[in-house]
């Protein structure tokens, strides 16, 4: 990664300046949409050198696009100065049939952070909370701050084993939501709510409530997915992005799954405009590599099976993900832990306020995981966890990012 694909310096805004904007931005018609990368980043220790060091704290996938992928590229790039924007419906029209699904009920958008932004600001307000699991990922959360909905964080049911989503107690947890919003697998946890927990979700949710059922992470285990209930037109949406298992997390590319009505809705937010023809070609090559969603499943879950059977084997117990994500207990304060690993430049994701001792670790390449171990085992041998960092020089010591409580 260059210096220049990193959110603070493409967008011209420092880390600082960012979060400041963010956090005041609720009266404002426009927030930023936050993604894992902005979160990522404003919740490292001290600025780091993207080329340098480590990298497992914000959930990408180090294999990045496919072959495939890479190729489809290549042979659009000759043809970028049309507006081949057709492309789109067919790349809507392969997913639709690949899946069962009618076309007008898939919208393609550059990622899947839009139209979760979007689904929260066009289905909550401050009469009609979000309601959503914690730990959880945060940026509907932050949405939520446009809408000026409240937030009603549940735990997760059996946070010491299974960790998925209390859906019983999300829904008792407000009368009159406007977002359900269960993430399946979990970030940062990984873990998976069953599919009746969900199926229950979607039958008991008052009527003019979206259970917005994000699968990010979905390809990457075999758990029923969540489809089906947008062929029966019920009042869910579905999202899935090409960031994870395709790896095209900086090429951006997703879809929202739904009604066409509510479809209709969130448009109206924006995200209409049409998408770069490179990044369309890549996921439609993405979708039509038949083999690869299982290959890369198999090779990421076999790296994060090992890690966690290591972390085991030296007493530290996580999530029982089926994700490229899990949370880690390191049975001290995860901050020290995360900044005595930082100092080492082995970088690994936040911590989330309701779990202080845990860390969220994404799943690297083999090698990475093999240097994190070494990292890990020289931090907790005590040499290094719990010691501050040295103070760092002028801005650069401030941190503008504290969790949202
Ligand atoms: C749970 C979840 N949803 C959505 C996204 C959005 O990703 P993108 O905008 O890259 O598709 C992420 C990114 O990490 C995520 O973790």
């Amino acid at each position: 990664m260059n210096p220049s694909d990193c959110p603070q310096s493409s967008s011209g805004l420092s880390r600082r300046s960012f979060f400041r904007y963010a956090a005041g931005a609720s009266a404002l018609a426009s927030l930023p949409i936050l993604t894992e990368a902005h979160l990522a980043l404003a919740a490292r220790p001290h600025f780091a050198d993207p080329n340098k060091g480590i990298h497992i704290d914000a959930n990408e996938n180090p294999l990045g696009p496919s072959e495939a992928a890479r190729q489809a590229m290549i042979d659009i790039v000759p043809r970028g100065g049309r507006y081949l924007f057709p492309m789109e419906d067919e790349l809507a029209q392969i997913f639709a049939k690949q899946e069962g699904l009618s076309p007008e009920s898939v919208m393609p958008y550059a990622g899947s952070s839009e139209p979760l932004h979007y689904t929260v600001l066009a289905f909550t307000s401050k009469d009609k909370p979000l309601v959503v699991a914690d730990p959880g990922y945060e940026a509907p959360m932050w949405a939520a701050q446009v809408s000026g909905a409240p937030v009603v964080k549940v735990p997760l049911a059996d946070a010491k084993g299974a960790a998925a989503h209390d859906i019983k107690a999300m829904l008792a947890a407000s009368s009159n939501p406007g977002v359900i919003y269960i993430c399946n697998p979990n970030n940062p946890t990984g873990t998976c709510t069953p599919r009746k927990d969900i199926e229950y979700a979607v039958a008991h949710a008052p009527k003019d409530t979206i259970v917005l059922i994000d699968e990010a992470y979905i390809h990457l285990c075999d758990e029923p997915r969540s489809l089906d209930f947008v062929k029966e037109g019920k009042n869910v949406i579905v999202l899935r992005t090409f960031s994870k298992l395709y790896g095209m997390a900086g090429i951006r590319m997703g879809f929202a799954v739904g009604r066409p009505d509510l479809l209709a809705k969130i448009g109206t937010l924006g995200g209409m405009n049409s998408l770069p023809i490179t990044a369309v070609a890549a996921a439609k090559a993405s979708l039509l590599d038949a083999d690869l969603v299982t290959t890369r499943q198999k090779m990421i879950g076999d790296v994060r099976t090992q890690t966690i059977a290591w972390l085991k084997s030296e007493g530290y117990a996580t999530t029982p993900s089926e994700s490229n994500c899990f949370m880690l207990d390191v049975r001290r304060p995860g901050k020290e832990v995360q900044a005595a690993l930082a100092a080492k430049d082995m970088y690994v994701g936040r911590i989330w306020p309701a779990w202080p001792n845990s860390l969220r670790i994404t799943v690297g390449t083999t090698d990475e995981m093999v240097a994190f171990r070494k990292s890990f085992t020289e931090v907790m041998s005590g040499s290094t966890a719990g010691l501050e960092l040295p103070k760092l020089p002028g801005r650069l010591a401030e941190r503008p990012f504290t969790h949202m409580s």
